[in-house]
């Protein structure tokens, strides 16, 4: 289980404050954990490396980091990479070379990216993570995400609720889906989920009548929807012949949907399914009163931090401070946690009141 260290980040800053006017430490120690470097230059090139497109939140950071990094001033170099490690692997090389100064990391793998970011390094090329933590690697300036554990515990919670709201009284059927395995988040989304589901499993309330709670058992490679709607087609036809199915919990919106066209052909009603993202399809099924639930972490609002924080970089300022650490096998990586929001039929009005294309979504 990864570490999480919780900062204060007033008191640090208070810290770094009075260690400044005694002389004493570095500048930035107890920040955002980063030197303040000498910058660069105002319209410098900056590196987005995404790990593929394959789900809405990736696509909308292409279009967002072009726009808003245009708009700091900055030359944006933006390239997705296909979930294919080697590829991504060659696109940070060739961006080092190119000369960012500082490249945004999505990765496919977190653990599969250290030569490369090495030579960043090297390079004195600041670096960041974008949604997914960077491990084993101390070529990481810091990681701008929403908390992935809170991220599980949210999908958890509305599973719950979801069959309290719909299912009438337990105890409830359900089975348990997770992301691609190399991606950082996955087993973090799984844990926070279990967090809250399995005293629910302890006490009977809910029944996983396949038996498989294990995040390897549940995992859903490469996040591809076709592997997890096959997985619910045989779970379906293994274990529910006769026997209704209540919920499942899903990791992102692309599975939900999965889920929800294997149960709608096994001839099931449809279960309570949890999601991801705030896909346009999903608000649509959510809207319709299928999907139960999903959630939201706007990307707009994650692209603006990272914006800020190589905004500070190019300065030569110091880092904001960040508001957590996290143990990735290398050092205590500076964390910027968001807040996820989770969003049902009943808030959905609400949660997007200022997002013109969600919300056109919700009409009829
Ligand atoms: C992201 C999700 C996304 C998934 C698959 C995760 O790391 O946090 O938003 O659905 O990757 O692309």
């Amino acid at each position: 289980m990864k570490r999480r260290t919780f900062t204060l980040g007033g008191a640090a800053a208070a810290t770094a404050l009075l260690l400044a006017a005694c002389g004493e430490g570095r500048t930035g120690e107890t920040g955002g954990g980063e030197d303040a470097g000498t910058g660069f230059d105002a319209g410098a090139t900056i590196g987005v490396s995404l790990p593929w497109l394959g789900t809405q939140n990736w696509a909308e950071a292409q279009a967002m980091f072009k726009e808003q990094l245009e708009a700091a001033g900055f030359t944006p170099l933006i390239q997705a990479a296909d979930n294919k490690v080697p590829q991504q692997q060659q696109q940070i090389e060739a961006m080092i070379q190119q000369g960012a100064k500082a490249i945004v990391v999505g990765p496919i793998d977190g653990t599969q990216l250290g030569s490369a970011l090495a030579a960043a390094k090297d390079a004195g090329v600041r670096v960041l993570g974008y949604d997914r933590l960077i491990e084993n690697t101390d070529a990481v300036d810091g990681v701008v995400q929403f908390g992935s554990i809170r991220t599980g515990e949210l999908q958890g919670q509305s599973l719950l609720d979801g069959l309290a709201e719909r299912k009438g009284d337990g105890p409830y059927n359900i089975e348990l889906f997770g992301g691609g395995p190399a991606d950082p988040n996955a087993p973090n989304f799984f844990e926070g989920a279990m967090s809250v589901l399995q005293p629910k499993i302890d006490d009977g309330t809910l029944v996983v009548v396949s038996g498989q709670t294990d995040f390897q058992q549940c995992a859903t490679q490469d996040w591809d929807n076709g592997k997890a709607q096959a997985r619910m087609d045989s779970l379906l036809a293994a274990n529910y012949s006769d026997t209704p199915i209540h919920g499942v919990l899903s990791p992102n919106d692309g599975i939900a949907r999965a889920i929800i066209t294997s149960c709608k052909s096994a001839g099931q009603d449809i279960p309570v399914v949890d999601g991801l993202d705030a896909e346009t399809e999903s608000i649509k099924s959510i809207w319709a009163g299928e999907q139960y639930s999903t959630v939201h972490k706007p990307t707009k609002d994650l692209v603006a931090k990272t914006v800020e924080i190589i905004s500070a970089f190019q300065k030569g300022e110091e880092a904001p401070a960040a508001d957590e650490t996290e143990d990735n096998g290398v050092i205590e990586v500076p964390i910027y946690a968001l807040d996820p929001i989770v969003v049902t039929k009943e808030n959905a009005q609400e949660v997007f009141a200022d997002d013109p294309d969600r919300l056109a979504l919700l009409e009829g």
